[in-house]
């Protein structure tokens, strides 16, 4: 299936922002430190009924999957992952709607 991106990363648009999983704040962390994130679905709330929802959502080094969870229907806005700090990781999130495809993010990581 096709990833979709946004148009303009610099001015996502209202069905971009209900799509990409976002995370709100840069997060700052000690190289080999556990760090757990919260992934907004999206920035603006994806709807989360029978007929459209978020299938799941991952957390990827690169091309490498660390962890995806599933959402579904009538599921939380909100997913946490944890994982160790590494300077090498490329960070990445995917989220799957179930009408819309998948979705690619990044967020704000820094390793000390
Ligand atoms: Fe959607």
């Amino acid at each position: 299936m096709e990833i979709q991106q946004p148009k303009d990363s610099d001015y996502l648009n209202d069905f971009e922002r209900k799509h990409m999983p976002f995370v709100k704040e840069p997060v700052e962390v000690k190289q080999g430190a556990e760090v757990t994130i919260t992934v907004n679905l999206g920035e603006l709330d994806h709807p989360t009924i029978p007929e459209h929802y978020i299938k799941w959502v991952a957390l990827y080094n690169g091309e490498e999957e660390i962890e995806k969870k599933r959402v579904g229907a009538g599921g939380e806005n909100q997913v946490e992952f944890t994982f160790k700090a590494d300077k090498e990781m490329v960070p990445r999130l995917l989220a799957e709607c179930s009408i819309h495809g998948i979705w690619d993010n990044t967020f704000d990581l820094k390793v000390k």
